[in-house]
């Protein structure tokens, strides 16, 4: 029997320490390492040492599960939960020192997310999501809004590093900014469907975020109350992600369907 909060108190102890780490790492100065899929989106070493000790801390644990890194791929395990870990959710804030960015672990289950941790070691907030019992927010309990039209939706979104990607993200953006209150872009996915899950924005949508950008973030906003998906009944993925209070979800679906949201220019 899995207990899913044994879960997320483990991935909550070692997300504040991965936390202290890269705070520290900061301090010390940044070296980027590397970078993956333009130059502009690097890998510093701290993403890197905060990625191996939080799969070092994790499988020391629970030495059978499985473990997904953004930096170091995947190792199986055989108990059927695998770690999906971003070590640092915001690497460009990190570089530049602007103080938001995040460490983000969660445990899936049988193919679906059951404990979800979202730390951000700056601001001191932690996010916890546990499947069926709720979100927390430093132990208090969330609620997304109750915003009822879309014109009155603050909405967070992020952009690609691939300039195809940014040229459409641009026309979708276009096509959202005039209906809506007004947009944020905090540079951190996982931060974007925690302040969902705590009221601070209304609406989130991004194409091209990778598993572990959103593995704990989503299922802390659903938590919350949030409905998230992708376009046309799909699951949220790669393809695109929509997480929103529920009376918004359709109105900003059917605004992204129309503008293609789910492409890239050619
Ligand atoms: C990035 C951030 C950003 C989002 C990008 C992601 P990284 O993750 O979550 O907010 O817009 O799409 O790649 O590279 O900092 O882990």
């Amino acid at each position: 029997m899995i207990d899913y909060h044994e879960l997320a108190q483990l991935a909550e102890k070692i997300a504040l320490e991965a936390g202290r780490l890269i705070v520290s790492r900061r301090d010390e100065g940044v070296d980027v390492a590397d970078t993956k899929t333009s130059p502009t989106d690097v890998v510093t070493r701290a993403d890197r040492e905060s990625e191996r000790f939080i799969r070092d801390s994790v499988l020391a644990a629970r030495p059978h599960d499985a473990v997904l890194g953004e930096e170091d791929g995947e190792i199986s395990g055989t108990s059927g939960v695998t770690w999906v870990i971003d070590p640092i959710d915001g690497t460009v804030n990190y570089l530049y020192g602007i103080p938001l960015y995040a460490v983000s672990i969660a445990a899936e289950y049988d193919g679906r997310a059951v404990a979800g941790v979202v730390v951000n070691p700056v601001g001191q907030e932690t996010w916890v999501g546990v499947r069926g019992s709720g979100a927390f927010l430093d132990g208090r309990a969330l609620r997304v809004n109750d915003t009822q039209r879309l014109s009155d939706a603050l909405v967070a979104t992020g952009f690609g590093y691939l300039q195809p990607r940014r040229t459409k993200q641009a026309e979708v953006l276009r096509a959202v900014l005039p209906r809506v209150r007004d947009i944020r872009r905090a540079g951190v996915a996982a931060v974007d469907l925690c302040w969902l899950a705590s009221g601070r924005v209304d609406a989130c949508y991004e194409r091209g975020l990778n598993r572990w950008d959103i593995a704990a973030g989503l299922l802390i906003a659903e938590e919350a109350g949030a409905v998230v998906g992708g376009l046309h009944g799909a699951a949220p993925s790669e393809e695109l992600v929509i997480a929103s209070a529920p009376a918004l979800f359709d109105d900003l679906h059917d605004l992204l369907a129309q503008s293609g949201a789910d492409t890239d220019a050619d």
